[in-house]
């Protein structure tokens, strides 16, 4: 699988890091930087980009980080098609494949450690999208893609 990264200044480093873990696992890392934790970007910047390049098709799924997940999330997120969730465990990275089909999970670099953070994509990656089989699943989902189409311009 094709996955993305995209991080502000406070994720480069745990970005680098699970850019290593899931290499090491056979996944395909694309890097959106930013590379440098001494030189700001705002989060808003990379979470579209990473988003953008998602529902291009140049990513299948993508790993977000910054200081909390919640800006770059936040950001991503107002992207059609993007259902980024920030995940501080590993139960609600499953869920949010599982259940609501997430194709971003979203991590704060200054609330999760390394080993949990990878327990976490871990869990991600891991989990399939029950939609297919469970109709409530994908109801609730489409749920959602209508409140998005409905606020569009
Ligand atoms: C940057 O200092 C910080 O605000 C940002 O990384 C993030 O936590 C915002 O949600």
């Amino acid at each position: 699988m094709r996955v993305g990264f995209g991080c502000d200044h406070s994720g480069v480093d745990l970005k680098n890091k699970l850019i290593e873990h899931l290499k090491n696992k056979g996944y395909d890392c694309v890097d959106y930087g930013t590379y440098a934790p001494d030189v700001p970007v705002d989060y808003p910047i990379k979470g579209e980009e990473v988003a953008q390049a998602l529902l291009k098709g140049d990513v299948e799924k993508a790993v977000l980080i910054c200081g909390t997940g919640i800006g770059i999330s936040l950001a991503a997120n107002k992207v059609p098609g993007i259902r980024a969730a920030v995940c501080s465990e590993p139960y609600s990275a499953k869920m949010s494949v599982e259940h609501n089909d997430a194709n971003i999970i979203a991590m704060g670099a200054r609330v999760v450690g390394d080993e949990l953070a990878k327990t976490i994509v871990d869990a991600f990656f891991d989990a399939e999208y029950q939609g297919k089989e469970n109709e409530r699943h994908r109801r609730r989902v489409g749920l959602i893609t209508e409140i998005e189409r409905k606020h569009s311009r």
